[in-house]
């Protein structure tokens, strides 16, 4: 499974004493003979190793230490302009067989692809140091948690992951002699030729992200940023994980689920507790939802974040669906984000925090547009000057796909069980995407087969998440078109047998939700005001997860009529809400087809039941006047 060529000596690695572990070992010792760096780190994740690295970074142009007045202990930093987000036509699911990774996801032979990366990654860590960074993907030694290790050549990557995830010496013992590991090795892709100049944020035009599911390898080249780099977040706890839990149900027979949902809790001002997970899209509202405040009107209600964007979930002993956050941080977009938006977050900000592509003020802060009334001068994301004039002429400051990395630990409204080893017990799923036209504001599907089939054909507007166009509408099955490591019919199939042998035992599933709190006007203008009134949304679901809610039932399913959502202190008139919550039969009969084309194309292996309910859906769509 592992580079064995060209290995060093391990005992020339120069690992600490706790590391025991032969294969740890001997695969550290294989990568730095295939990519020759100058020498090897082995990361204890203190903050004196985090400290020492960013003024490293800092000296070397790769940060800038921000006004310590006005944001203590935070950095800036800008990438490189062909840098700037996820590459998903460069993401690679390499399992032995094609049907395996399905139609969804690119796909090259193993053979063919580990001769590519062989070429790619010989000697291109020389020059540099190679960083081994252990962490843990949940509660150091839980249950549901999972160890990886990371090799990497960038300073960056060593410091966003001690934010994100579990970093440090501790995951060793946790490791003892044979624990086992997912091996992730990262190289930016531009060796540094000696006594060469460096540049701030190296990286390579060339880039790949690769999975190899049953070695449960990552291996990524060419990219320093986020999601492609930060390799605990979507390769391993996305695409590597889901195949994981799919994989395990052939063991135990019903396996376990890695999704990119929110997690939050809720309290009703009677002092009821929920937990609630939520699937949207890149750059669609997880970390809002997860954030959110209760509008004027709904006091005494209280939302706590578990996490803003990644879950793995597996059925408990007493047949419930729990949660944990397998993150310890947050990577969240900047653009939009404000006191009014989402105040808990920007309370996360106020120090501690790794800005990447966000714009710097004269006094040394970060600025973004959505922040506020913009300042009379910037430097961009590229270090440009930058004026209102250039804002006015369509010139962003901050580039729309700027994220910062806080640790979740600064959050004003963490939950108290947010790192609770044996997670929180769903009570209901939402699925959301971003549409401007029809797609109603919630809707409550009739059953879990209803849910999983309005899931699996769920559609969104793409966002900056992702380099390529933007605003065009997709189908983003569960938000995990990007994320999932197999197969895309065979993950319906799992949803759909996870639910059935749960509920053949006696469980009661959580509902599932559909919500879209992105349909516009004849102006183009978001009709639904968002952020915290999406409250009066939740509150209505959570009634109908305790049976009380009252609702007219549709074609889809169950959906809130006017007067059966919660208007108190807002202003909100009935024909604005039909605007976002009317069914139009003719772009629900376009919708379909789109549906249709999805399935086409999932053909192989797709589960009957998933047709028999667009059968069903569309017979009670004909019933329909129009
Ligand atoms: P990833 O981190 O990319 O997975 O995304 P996320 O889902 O956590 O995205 P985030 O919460 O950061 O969403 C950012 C974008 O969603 C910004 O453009 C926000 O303005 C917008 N947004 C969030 N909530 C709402 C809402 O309720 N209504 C509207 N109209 N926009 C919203
Ligand atoms: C997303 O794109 O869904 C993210 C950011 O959460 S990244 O980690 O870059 O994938
Ligand atoms: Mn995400």
């Amino acid at each position: 499974m592992l580079q064995t060529n060209k290995a060093l000596k391990t005992d020339a690695l120069g690992a600490p004493p706790a590391v025991k572990n032969r294969s740890v070992l001997d695969w550290v010792a294989g990568i730095a003979g295939l990519t020759k760096p100058d020498r090897i780190v082995w990361a204890d994740g203190s903050k004196e190793e985090y400290d020492r690295l960013c003024d490293e970074m800092v000296a070397a142009g790769t940060l800038r230490r921000l006004n310590p007045a006005k944001r203590p202990d935070s950095y800036l930093a800008w990438s490189d302009p062909g840098d700037v987000a996820r590459v998903e036509d460069r993401t690679f699911i390499c399992s032995e067989h094609q049907s395996d990774a399905g139609p969804t996801n690119h796909w090259i032979a193993p053979a063919e692809m580990r001769r590519t990366l062989d070429g790619l990654f010989d000697g291109c860590m020389s020059g540099r140091t190679m960083y081994v960074i252990p962490f843990s993907m949940g509660p150091l030694g839980s249950p549901i948690a999972q160890i990886g290790i990371e090799l990497s050549d960038s300073p960056y990557v060593v410091t966003n992951m001690r934010l994100m995830t579990r970093m440090g010496a501790a995951v060793w013992d946790v490791l003892g002699t044979d624990g086992e590991f997912v091996p992730c090795v990262h190289s930016a892709g531009m060796p540094r030729a000696a006594g060469g100049k460096d540049v701030p944020w190296p990286c390579n035009k060339t880039k790949y992200i690769v999975h190899f599911p049953e070695s449960r390898e990552i291996w990524s080249f060419g990219s320093g940023y986020g999601g492609n780099a930060l390799l605990g977040k979507k390769c391993f706890a996305l695409r590597i994980a889901s195949a994981m839990g799919r994989n395990a149900a052939q063991d135990d027979g019903q396996g376990w689920l890695a999704e990119h949902m929110l997690i939050l809790g809720v309290t009703s001002p009677e002092g009821r507790n929920y937990h609630v997970a939520a699937a949207f899209p890149s750059a669609c509202g997880k970390t809002n939802f997860a954030m959110l405040i209760p509008p004027k009107g709904m006091e005494g209600w209280k939302v706590t974040t578990i996490g803003d964007d990644i879950a793995w979930i597996k059925p408990g002993k007493d047949g419930r669906l729990y949660a944990i956050n397998p993150e310890a941080g947050y990577f969240g977009v900047a653009p939009g984000t404000n006191d009014k938006s989402n105040y808990n977050c920007m309370a996360s900000l106020r120090s501690g925090v790794i800005f990447t592509n966000v714009a710097l003020t004269d006094d040394g802060d970060v600025w973004w547009e959505g922040m506020s009334e913009p300042p009379a001068h910037l430097m961009d994301w590229q270090g440009r000057d930058w004026t209102p004039a250039n804002g006015k002429a369509g010139r962003k400051a901050a580039h729309p796909n700027a994220r910062f990395t806080v640790a979740a630990t600064q959050n004003p409204v963490i939950d108290p069980q947010w790192d609770d080893p044996e997670g929180v017990a769903i009570d209901a799923f939402i699925f959301g995407g971003r549409r401007s036209t029809t797609v109603p504001l919630v809707t409550q599907a009739r059953d879990w087969g209803e849910g999983v089939y309005m899931a699996a054909t769920m559609g969104s507007e793409t966002t900056a998440a992702a380099a390529g166009k933007q605003g065009v509408v997709r189908r983003d099955p569960f938000a995990m078109l990007p994320f999932c490591g197999y197969n895309m019919s065979d993950y319906f199939a799992h949803w759909l047998n996870l639910g059935a042998r749960m509920q053949s035992a006696g469980a009661k599933l959580p509902p599932i939700f559909c919500v879209n709190w992105f349909r516009t006007d004849a102006n183009g203008k978001f009709v639904w005001p968002g952020f915290g009134e999406n409250m009066r949304v939740l509150k209505w679901m959570l009634q109908r997860v305790d049976g009380h809610g009252s609702g007219e039932e549709h074609v889809f399913g169950v959906s809130p009529g006017y007067g059966d959502l919660t208007w108190d202190g807002m202003a909100f008139t009935e024909s604005q809400y039909t605007t976002i919550t009317s069914i139009d039969p003719a772009q629900w009969r376009e919708e379909f087809k789109l549906h249709d084309q999805l399935f086409a194309k999932l053909k192989a292996g797709l589960p009957q039941e998933l047709l028999a309910t667009r059968r069903s859906l569309e017979a009670k769509l004909d019933k329909q006047p129009g």
